[in-house]
C-alpha cells in the first residue's frame, strides 16, 4: 500500500499581495514550494505531485528542477483549491493520499508520517492546532456568542485519505470546500483528528511571510569578555587602533581586549567555544597576531557554519584609554572589520577592584548572529 502526496501550489496567493502565486514567492533564497518540497522529500512518499499556477509552469519547473534525481509530476491547477485537489488527486496511483498546501512550508516530515500511520484506522485524517484565543460568533459587529473552545480545533495539513474515497468525494460535490476533510465529513465520513503540529502554520499574509524568515534564520546571542594587563613598553592596540600615549597591554598575541571580547562572543553565540579554544596559544601563527586577525578567522569560522553577525555590543572597563574622544572611530573600525555595527561603551569601575587605578583593561562584548548551521 503506497502512499502519495499532492502538493497544492496553484493560489493566487492574493493576500500575500506579491503579485505572483505565493508558492514561488521567495524566502531566504528559495521559493516557498522549494521549502515545502524539502520536507515532503525528507518525508519520502512514493510520489510526489505538484499542482502549480497554470500561468507559471516554467517557473514551477524551475523550482522542480532543484531536485533532480526526485520524481516530481509537475500539473496545472484549477480555479479554487478543491479544483486543484482534484486534478491532483486524479493523478495519484498509490491507495493513500496525503493532501497538504505549499503554503505550510515548514510541515515537518513527522507530521506527514503521523497522519499516514493514522490512516490504518480511518478514512480520513485531520491534523488539529489547539485553539488559544476566546471565539467569538459575531454578525455585524455584535458578538452572538462565545464559543466553548475546548471543542475547537484549527485544521491544518498534510490531511490523509484513502485515495479511492477522496476520488469519489471530489467527484461528486457540487459544494466547494476549504479543506478536504470538510468535503469529506459532508460526504458522511468518519473524520480522525490527530495533533497537530506549530511548525505547519500557513503562510497566508505578509506578517507570516516574516515570521517564517526568522524561523528559517533563528538568531543567537552570545557573550564574551577579556582582560588584560598593561605592559611597560609598546604601543597600545585597543579595538583595532593604535593608543600612542599608552603601553601595550600584555597577552600571547597584541593583547586587544576590546577585539577579543567580541571574538569570544561571536564564538559563543555561534557554540564554537572560546578564544581559547579556537586559537590557544599552542598555535604559533596567533602569537602576537593582531585582533583583526582574530576577528577575520573568527567571522570565517562562522561563515563556514552559514552564521553571520547581526551587531555586536561592547563595553570597556578601565580608567585609561578615555574611549569618549574615540568613541565613533572605534565603533567605524569594528564594525567595518565584522560587517555588522558594532556599538562601543566605556565605564569605570569608580576606583575599585583590579582594574582601577590604570592597572589594565577589561571589555565585555555581546553579539547576535544570524543564519542557521
Ligand atoms: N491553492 C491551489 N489552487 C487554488 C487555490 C489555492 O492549489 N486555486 C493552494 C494554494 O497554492 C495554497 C493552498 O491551496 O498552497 C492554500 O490556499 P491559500 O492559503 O488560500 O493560498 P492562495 O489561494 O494562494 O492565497 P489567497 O487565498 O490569499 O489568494
Ligand atoms: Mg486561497
Amino acid at each position: 500500500m503506497g502512499v502519495a502526496v499532492v502538493l497544492v501550489a496553484a493560489g493566487n496567493g492574493e493576500r500575500l499581495g506579491a503579485n505572483r502565486p505565493k508558492a514561488l514567492v521567495e524566502l531566504g533564497n528559495k521559493a516557498i514550494l522549494s521549502h515545502a518540497l524539502v520536507a515532503v522529500i525528507n518525508y519520502n512518499p512514493n510520489q510526489i505531485i505538484v499542482v502549480g499556477h497554470p500561468q507559471f509552469q516554467s517557473e514551477f519547473e524551475a523550482v522542480i528542477n532543484e531536485f533532480p534525481g526526485i520524481e516530481i509530476v509537475l500539473v496545472p491547477g484549477g480555479q479554487s483549491r478543491q479544483q486543484s485537489v482534484a486534478i491532483g488527486v486524479s493523478l495519484v496511483s498509490h491507495d493513500l493520499v496525503l493532501v497538504h498546501d505549499a503554503a505550510r512550508c515548514f510541515a515537518p516530515p513527522s507530521l506527514f508520517k503521523d497522519v499516514e500511520a493514522a490512516l490504518l484506522d480511518s478514512v480520513c485524517v485531520v491534523p488539529l492546532m489547539p485553539v488559544s484565543d476566546t471565539i467569538k460568533r459575531v454578525m455585524a459587529g455584535v458578538v452572538l456568542e462565545t464559543i466553548d473552545r475546548s471543542q475547537l480545533g484549527a485544521a491544518q495539513t498534510p490531511q490523509g485519505f484513502k485515495t479511492k474515497e477522496l476520488l469519489f468525494a471530489l467527484s461528486n460535490s457540487e459544494i466547494e470546500f476549504t479543506d478536504e476533510a470538510a468535503l469529506m465529513q459532508a460526504a458522511e465520513h468518519k473524520v480522525l483528528a490527530i495533533a497537530g503540529d506549530a511548525r505547519a502554520y500557513k503562510v497566508t499574509t505578509s506578517d507570516d511571510l516574516n515570521k517564517a524568515a526568522s524561523d528559517l534564520n533563528p538568531r543567537r546571542t552570545g557573550i564574551g569578555t577579556d582582560v588584560h594587563e598593561f605592559s611597560n613598553a609598546g604601543e597600545l592596540m585597543l579595538g583595532c587602533l593604535i593608543w600612542p600615549e599608552l603601553p601595550k597591554l600584555k597577552g600571547h598575541s597584541d593583547g586587544d581586549t576590546i577585539a577579543h571580547a567580541i571574538v569570544d562572543a561571536l564564538l559563543s553565540a555561534a557554540g564554537l567555544g572560546d578564544i581559547g579554544s579556537n586559537f590557544g596559544v599552542d598555535q604559533p601563527q596567533y602569537s602576537g597576531a593582531s585582533g583583526e586577525q582574530f576577528l577575520l578567522d573568527t567571522l570565517s569560522l562562522l561563515a563556514a557554519k552559514n552564521l553571520y553577525p547581526v551587531n555586536v555590543a561592547v563595553q570597556v572597563v578601565s580608567d585609561k584609554p578615555k574611549i569618549g574622544p574615540r568613541r565613533l572611530e572605534l565603533e567605524a573600525r569594528l564594525s567595518a572589520i565584522i560587517s555588522a555595527p558594532v556599538s562601543v561603551g566605556a565605564t569605570t569601575t569608580d576606583g575599585l577592584g583590579f582594574l582601577a587605578d590604570a592597572r589594565g583593561v577589561a571589555a565585555v562584548a555581546t553579539a547576535l548572529l544570524r543564519g542557521s548551521d
